[in-house]
């Protein structure tokens, strides 16, 4: 008989908290209930720097959700943002134990994992993910699930993502103040990657980068899972307020100015649209009527140079320079900024795609775009999980968020490439 069950995903950006609520099969993930476009308050770059603002924020999502779909939310996977996010590659080894039949079991797996997982962090410093990449079953490398397989010794090679413990109580904080539980954190980048990449990407090697208003947000991923993460605390909101320190505008007439710009872009299908004529801002409060769109072009591109730039920084830095042959996979609501197609290529010297989230179906009219990458992304997270194995809920009534062999089994599953 084919389970079912609701499944939420709420993701916290810099600008905006979108909720996604899917009722979860094993083969289909159907949205019933959505709300984008709840301008956040109280978050920046990420992190939770007024908890009331983003609780009341948090709250008007999840009630405009819960509407729509007709149930009430009690649980879901948030996402988890913010420069404090860092990663590290961690090796595990145990002894496989001994029984009958010699062979590896599920038992074995999460005792190599939490072997993997005792890095040590600083008390500042809390775990996120730890994600196995790969298992080595009596020195034979390249497993992807050693169950039921003969041997005495196993290993692993998982890549760990760690955060600001407070960073992480502060967004738990908000979301259990809603009387929501949290399932889960995810890491956004990792989210919007579920989302956005398909499976070969993974395989071969692939940079997914989602750029958001106040952060953008990095994952390599090579031979199927996740190897290297960043999190940069850039954005479009830079575009914005340097288009209106350009224009001498108000931010909030140079964001439109730059929504107008990008979406013509789109419409004509170029990555930038310059026909020759200036561009009309007679709407708004300036001092002049039109402007060359050249102009707004070169102040635009200025900074996706720069953002680029630093992401090919972070791919040389994490040796990654000519490992991901899939290229590089842009999303998030900034990755619709005229000329970022282009401007990746010319920086990052790799094939470039923009991505929208995939893999849903149901009342998805809202959430095609790419700004709702990490929202589908957490819902996808979830829905994994479960048809893993059965979801856990975790006990983080006081922010602080559980760790345990049952969780990294459950994940195990799920995350194997
Ligand atoms: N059509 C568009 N053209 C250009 N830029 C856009 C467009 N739509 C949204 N943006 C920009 O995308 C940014 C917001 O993206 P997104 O919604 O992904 O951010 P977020 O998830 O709230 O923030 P973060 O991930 O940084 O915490 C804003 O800077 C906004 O100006
Ligand atoms: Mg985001």
């Amino acid at each position: 008989m084919s389970r079912e069950k609701i499944i939420t995903g709420i993701d916290i950006g810099s600008t905006k908290i979108t909720t996604v609520v899917a009722s979860v099969s094993d083969n289909k993930v159907s949205v019933i209930g959505v709300s984008g476009n709840i301008p956040s308050k109280g978050i920046n770059k990420g992190n939770v720097v007024d908890i009331d603002s983003s609780v009341e924020a948090i709250s008007q999502s999840i009630e405009k959700a819960e509407r729509m779909a007709g149930v009430s939310i009690s649980n879901a996977f948030v996402t988890l943002n913010g420069s404090h996010i860092e990663n590290l590659n961690s090796h595990g080894v145990v002894a496989v134990s001994p029984n009958e039949t010699s062979e590896i079991t599920k038992e074995d797996v999460s005792r190599v994992i939490e072997a993997a997982q005792a890095v040590s962090l600083p008390s500042t410093r809390e775990i996120v993910h730890v994600i196995p990449r790969d298992f080595v079953v009596n020195s034979q490398e390249g497993i992807k699930d050693p169950v039921g397989m003969s041997g005495v010794r196993l290993e692993v090679e998982t890549n760990v993502i760690h955060g600001s413990a407070t960073a992480m109580k502060n967004i738990a904080k908000c979301v259990n103040k809603v009387a929501i539980d949290v399932d889960e954190l995810v890491y956004a980048g990792l989210a919007s990657a579920e989302a956005v990449l398909t499976d070969t990407e993974k395989e071969l090697g692939t940079l997914l980068v989602d750029i958001g208003g106040g952060t953008t947000s990095v994952v390599a991923f090579l031979d199927g899972s996740p190897i290297h993460s960043a999190v940069l605390p850039i954005g479009g909101k830079l575009i914005t307020s340097d288009l209106a320190i350009g224009l001498r505008s108000r931010l909030e007439d140079a964001e439109k100015i730059k929504i107008r710009l990008s979406n013509e872009a789109l419409i004509s299908k170029t990555d930038i649209h310059d026909d020759g004529e200036d561009f009309d801002v007679s709407e708004f409060d300036l001092e002049v009527e039109r402007i060359p769109r050249i102009m707004l072009y070169k102040i635009v591109n200025a900074r996706l140079e720069e953002i680029f730039r630093l992401i090919a920084l972070e791919v040389t830095r994490s040796g990654l320079s000519g490992k991901l042959p899939a290229g590089v996979v842009i999303t998030g609501g900034a990755a619709m900024t005229a000329g970022t197609e282009k401007s990746a290529k010319v920086n990052l010297k790799m094939p470039v795609r923009i991505g929208v989230p995939k893999g849903v179906t149901g009342l998805i009219d809202e959430i095609k775009g790419p700004d709702s990458s990490s929202a589908v992304g957490a819902v996808l997270y979830g829905a994994k999980l479960f048809r893993g194995s059965n979801l856990l809920s975790f006990d983080n009534k006081n922010g602080s968020i559980r760790k345990g062999a049952s969780k990294i089994l459950s994940k195990l599953k799920s995350l194997l490439p």
